[in-house]
């Protein structure tokens, strides 16, 4: 049977290219389950955009897996949202094409993801890293989706999607959705590495820079006892002159869903000892259930299996209706 949209429609995806991170809990993941109820939801792991950067082949296959059961680890539900991954959809690669052909080389050029990965890995600066965002707004496109919940490090790429689509659109009539960001607005939205708090916690830093998703107790503990902070002794937000403390704060008010403010009323006037305590046992709080529920998914491959297939044809249905649509408008030749 073929796929109905009912409601709006969100769509987010994560790269399988390393163990999720608690910066992909808290500025992505832990948003789906409260969006899922109101739009009708695609959840993909984005394995082609993983290859913008070396990966290892049976690790990738791997964790375009475990991504899956990370996502309904964190409840939710493949029966309804669609959880697929990228490359079993060939029209994500197909309409990358075409909107390749409506962006700008000095639009892509602005992109500071680009010019970090490309500082990052100087010898592999490949034409995939530079058209990243195009495949990320066929992605998007695809599904016609409304929303996008992404941490604030997306947002640039949203930017250039809405630019592409409003691109066509101005040439085509009203072919695309113009999505619209769903970012935090609080520093949730972009939580920072543990052992280097300006720049972001990200899978592919240091080992002890970020707090993985599947972390067990004592490596969390450990991990955030380690963690970079200052000399002055206040617990405060400042994230100028207390990056390190105003990170292990907006992670304690992230994992127990409160305030910034209520964080430090609780802790004030006790030490750097008593905030690290109580964020690591926050996180530990959070991801327990949810690493016991993983466990007993990546165990069971013949249900991932049949999320991803099931998945991935729900998702081709949809994404051949946009497909059709743009080769029509630009001219392909129908058959
Ligand atoms: P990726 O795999 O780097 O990250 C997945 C999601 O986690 C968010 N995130 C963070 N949020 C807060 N603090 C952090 N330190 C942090 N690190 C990561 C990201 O913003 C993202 O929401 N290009 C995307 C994947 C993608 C995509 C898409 C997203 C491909 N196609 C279409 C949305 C729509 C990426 O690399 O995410």
């Amino acid at each position: 049977m073929s796929e109905t949209i009912r409601r709006p429609v969100l769509y987010s995806a994560v790269q399988p290219s390393g163990t999720l991170t608690l910066g992909n809990y808290i500025g992505a993941l832990r948003n789906f389950k409260l969006l899922e109820k109101d739009y009708d939801c695609l959840f993909c792991m984005a394995d082609l955009h993983a290859l913008t950067v070396r990966q290892e082949p049976a690790a990738l296959r791997r964790r375009t897996a475990e991504v899956a059961a990370l996502y309904i680890a964190c409840g939710l539900d493949p029966e309804k949202s669609i959880i697929y991954a990228q490359s079993h959809v060939p029209q994500h690669a197909e309409l990358a094409w075409i909107l390749n052909c409506f962006t700008y080389m000095g639009e892509l050029s602005r992109m500071t993801q680009f010019k970090d990965k490309s500082a990052r890995h100087a010898d592999n600066i490949n034409a995939g890293l530079f058209t990243y965002p195009v495949l990320m707004a066929a992605d998007i496109l695809l599904y016609q989706a409304n929303v996008v919940p992404v941490g604030a490090d997306q947002k640039q790429h949203l930017e250039i999607c809405r630019d592409i689509a409003n691109r066509f659109n101005g040439i085509y009539g009203n072919v695309l959705t113009v999505p619209e960001p769903y970012i935090a607005k609080s520093a949730a939205a972009r939580i920072m590495s543990l052992n280097d708090p300006t720049s972001k916690m990200s899978k592919s830093g240091e080992p002890d820079s970020f707090i993985s998703m599947v972390d067990d107790a004592d490596t969390i503990r450990r991990k955030i006892r380690r963690a970079v902070t200052d000399s002055d002794g206040e617990i405060r937000v400042d994230p100028e002159n207390k990056p390190g403390v105003t990170n292990l704060i907006t992670i304690c008010a992230a994992m127990r869903g409160c305030t910034a403010d209520e964080v430090c009323a609780l802790l004030a006037g006790k030490g750097y000892g008593a905030l690290k305590d109580y964020a690591a046992e926050s996180i530990i709080e959070v991801l327990s259930p949810i690493q016991e529920e993983y466990k007993r998914l990546v165990a069971d491959k013949a249900y991932l299996n049949d999320v991803l297939k099931n998945g991935a044809e729900r998702a081709s249905g949809l994404a051949m209706r946009t497909l059709r649509k743009v080769y029509k408008k630009v001219g392909l030749y129908q058959l």
